[in-house]
C-alpha cells in the first residue's frame, strides 16, 4: 500500500504561477503531496486552466452569488472540509479570509505575500516598495491568521532594488524567489518541522 499522501486544497484568483510551482515539485518528488482541489474566486483565472491541463479538481467559486461573506465562506469551508485536506495554501488568492474559515482551518492555512513582511502588508506591495526607496524587499510565506497578511513568518527570500526597477521588473525577480520557497515552505510543514509559538513560527530540528 502507497503511504498516505498529504493533501493540500489550493485558492486562486489569477495567473497561477505558485500554484503550477507547487504543481512541478509535487511532480518532481520534492514535496510528497497531493492537490485534492484548486478552487479560484475569479472565473477563467489562468490558474485555472493551469489546474485542468494537469488533471485536478477545480472549481470556480463566485463570492458574488452569496448575499455575505459568510455564507460564501461556508461552501469554501464545506468544499475543503469534504477533501479532507492537511493544509490551504492561498496562492494569489485576492481575497480577505473571515473569522470562521480562519477558525475552520486554524494554523493549517498558509500564503505567499511579495514583500519581507511585516513591510508592506496588502496591496501593490511591490509598487509600495520602490515607491519608499528600500533596497531590498522579497517575498515571505506565512501562516495566516485574522490580521491581513500578519500571521507568524515561516520563510522569505530577499532580492535586492536596483534603481532602474519598475513594478514589473521587482515583481519578476520576487517571483521567481515565490516559487522557491513556497513548495519548501509546504515540506517544511508536512515534514512535521514547524510549530506555532505566539507571533513565531519555530522551526524544530
Ligand atoms: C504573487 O506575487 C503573490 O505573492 C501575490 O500575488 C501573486 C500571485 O501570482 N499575492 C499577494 O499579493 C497576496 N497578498 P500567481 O497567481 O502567479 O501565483
Amino acid at each position: 500500500m502507497s503511504p498516505k499522501k498529504f493533501k493540500l486544497v489550493v485558492l486562486v484568483s489569477g495567473r497561477g504561477s505558485n500554484l503550477q510551482a507547487i504543481i512541478d515539485s509535487i511532480k518532481k518528488n520534492d514535496l510528497q503531496a497531493e492537490i485534492s482541489l484548486v478552487i479560484s474566486n475569479v472565473n477563467h483565472a489562468y490558474a485555472m486552466e493551469r489546474a485542468h491541463e494537469h488533471g485536478l479538481e477545480v472549481f470556480f467559486l463566485n463570492p458574488k452569488s452569496y448575499p455575505d461573506r459568510n455564507s460564501y465562506e461556508n461552501i469554501l469551508i464545506e468544499e475543503i472540509l469534504s477533501k479532507s485536506v492537511d493544509l490551504v495554501c492561498l496562492a494569489g488568492y485576492m481575497q480577505i479570509l473571515g473569522k470562521n474559515f480562519i477558525d475552520a482551518f486554524s494554523g493549517r492555512i498558509i500564503n505567499i505575500h511579495p514583500s519581507l513582511l511585516p513591510a508592506f502588508p496588502g496591496l501593490n506591495a511591490q509598487k509600495r516598495a520602490l515607491e519608499h526607496g528600500a533596497r531590498f524587499s522579497g517575498c515571505t510565506v506565512h501562516f495566516v491568521n485574522e490580521e491581513v497578511d500578519g500571521g507568524p513568518i515561516i520563510s522569505q527570500a530577499v532580492v535586492p532594488i536596483f534603481d532602474d526597477d519598475n513594478e514589473a521588473s521587482l515583481s519578476e525577480r520576487i517571483l521567481e524567489q515565490e516559487h522557491i520557497i513556497y513548495p519548501e515552505a509546504i515540506r517544511l510543514i508536512l515534514e512535521g518541522k514547524l510549530t506555532i509559538s505566539g507571533r513565531r513560527t519555530i522551526h524544530n530540528k
